[in-house]
């Protein structure tokens, strides 16, 4: 992006000027990634569009997780790169990658919480650890955040072993909003839910990319969510990425893998689900 008018040199650039928001937030080019001999990812090319929510399936051990990690920037691939706001993560300074780090929030896998530590203790650390911001403001941002992922008051004095599942994931969540962020990474965020916990999470996701301009990439396994609040579906076959695309076209996609994946009964139920989800919706 062309600064608008000359950058004088002894004016300090915020990283944020630097970054062409207009550019997709995330794009994976060319990636390859390998552990030893085995060969995970290969010519891997995937782009995240401003604002979707992108579910990512692909069967167990394809490298869904080991992709979200490279995305973050948590794992470097062995070929290829992974881009931000449309520039090369690798030509980053430390102070723009730090800046673009704070912007993406991730909710792990299994989503561990510090278990000696309260929820509200937990969603306080990553402040602690990227601002200076004064304790009581921590706290109170802290607090914000456990009330808009549906936490009542005083689940902020309690220690993950209080949780239920559900409560748990949302506790995570709560912390991989600290930082405002602008990108939410979710790996298997609804996995170990019954069905009325993980759609009252999905439909918490769909609030809060409204409320906070998010972009979503989500890894599930889960059908409901992908026909409920993905706008595309991004599919790990054979090491690459070879359609990110609606769901009506992603499930013409002529693969054994996809047909097996959206042709088989449970796909059937979640079509179900979704069309009395619709219907309930028009009245
Ligand atoms: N640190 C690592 N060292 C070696 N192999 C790994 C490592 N991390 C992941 N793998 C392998 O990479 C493959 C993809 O893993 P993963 O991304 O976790 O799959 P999934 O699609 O189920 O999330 C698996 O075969 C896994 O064993
Ligand atoms: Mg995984």
């Amino acid at each position: 992006m062309e600064p608008s008018r000359p950058i004088d040199p002894d004016e300090p650039v915020h990283p944020s000027q630097l970054i062409d928001m207009s550019a997709p937030p995330m794009r994976a080019v060319g990636i390859k990634t390998q552990f030893g001999p085995n060969i995970i990812h290969e010519n891997l090319d995937f782009t995240v569009r401003r604002g979707e929510i992108v579910g990512l399936v692909g069967g167990s051990g394809t490298g869904k997780s080991v992709l979200l990690n490279t995305m973050l920037g948590l794992k470097e691939p062995e070929g290829g790169y992974v881009e931000y706001f449309g520039q090369n993560r690798n030509d980053l300074d430390a102070e723009t990658r730090r800046y673009i780090n704070n912007q993406m929030g991730v909710l792990f896998q299994g989503g561990a919480l510090f278990s000696s530590l309260t929820v509200r203790e937990n969603v306080m650390m990553p402040m602690r650890e990227h601002t200076d911001l004064s304790a009581p403001l921590m706290r109170e941002l802290a607090d914000m955040k456990i009330h808009m992922v549906g936490l009542p008051p005083e689940s902020a004095v309690l220690y993950p072993s209080d949780l239920s599942g559900g409560m748990k994931k949302r506790a995570g969540l709560a912390r991989s909003l600290a930082l405002d962020p602008k990108l939410l990474f979710l790996d298997e965020p609804t996995a170990g839910l019954d069905p009325v916990g993980a759609n009252a999470f999905d439909e918490l996701i769909l609030g809060l990319r409204e409320a906070m301009n998010l972009t979503v990439l989500m890894v599930t396994h889960d059908l409901d969510s992908l026909y409920l609040i993905c706008d595309r579906i991004a599919v790990l076959v054979d090491k690459h990425i070879p359609i990110a695309d609606s769901l009506d076209r992603v499930s013409q996609y002529d693969h054994p893998w996809v047909q097996e994946y959206f042709g088989g009964p449970r796909s059937r139920a979640a079509i179900g689900a979704s069309d009395a989800a619709a219907s309930r919706q028009k009245g």
